[in-house]
């Protein structure tokens, strides 16, 4: 299975990601997890890549592109792969197509997560993420049983630098003109399921696989 998730930065993509990770074994890239591995390595692309993101602006296309193309080589990817934030840019969804053209893929299902800006920032501002296996928790939605620290390995959280309102404003207006208009790119191609992204965890998850539903490998 070949799947791809988008939606506004916050609207609970990773947290969704995580699910279908773990329910249908399958290997999720997330290009934000990527840059954010490469600056906490502190190599050239995480040099390159880390004004963008403290920013909350796209890195240049060329740059992402090619950090996608590299990382479908691996063998993990060969048998399928949840895309989460990738492509964000009409070049890229082009990008993608002749990637997947040379390897003789496609895409099957394109799921694509909404809620309301209020909603969105509520999240973002609040998410607190685990250092140690990157588990992610909300400061009031999804509390960890001690605070700030991970349920599940016990490592300290942090706050993501790009989560604060100012950033979070720009990162919602360049996803509305850049990343919105590659929905319809999608939906012409009968790819797109909408997701109502607005309830709760366990509520988006029905949502999740009522849109999943009735998709199989042999379609
Ligand atoms: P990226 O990491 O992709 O960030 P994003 O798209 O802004 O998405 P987020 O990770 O902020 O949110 P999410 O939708 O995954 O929400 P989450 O599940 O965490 O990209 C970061 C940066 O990298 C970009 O700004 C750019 O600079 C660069 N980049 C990445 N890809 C690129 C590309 N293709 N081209 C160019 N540049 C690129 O949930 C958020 C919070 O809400 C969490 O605290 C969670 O616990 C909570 N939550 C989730 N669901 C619910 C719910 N239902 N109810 C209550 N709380 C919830």
């Amino acid at each position: 299975m070949r799947l791809l998730i988008m939606g506004p930065p916050g609207v609970g993509k990773g947290t969704m990601a995580a699910y279908i990770k773990k329910t249908y074994n399958i290997s999720h890239i997330s290009t934000g997890e990527l840059y954010r591995e490469a600056i906490a390595r502190m190599n050239s692309l995480g040099a390159l890549a880390k004004g963008y993101l403290d920013r909350g602006e796209l890195v240049p296309d060329a740059v992402t592109v090619d950090l996608v193309k590299e990382t479908l080589k691996k063998s993990e990817y060969k048998e399928g792969f949840l895309l989460d934030g990738f492509p964000r840019t009409i070049p890229q969804a082009q990008a993608l197509d002749d990637i997947l053209e040379e390897k003789q893929w496609k895409i099957d299902v394109v799921l694509n997560l909404t809620a309301d800006d209020e909603t969105i920032i509520e999240r973002i501002t609040g998410r607190r993420i685990c250092s140690n296996c990157g588990a992610l928790y909300h400061t009031t939605n999804i509390k960890p049983a001690v605070d700030d620290i991970c349920d599940n390995c016990g490592a300290a959280l942090f706050q993501r630098l790009d989560d604060n309102r100012e950033t979070v404003a720009r990162r919602l207006k360049i996803y509305r003109e850049q990343t919105e208009p590659l929905l319809e790119y999608y939906r012409r191609r009968g790819l797109l399921r909408d997701v109502d992204a607005e309830g709760t965890v366990a509520d988006n998850i029905k949502e999740v696989e009522k849109a999943l539903g009735g998709f199989n490998d042999n379609d």
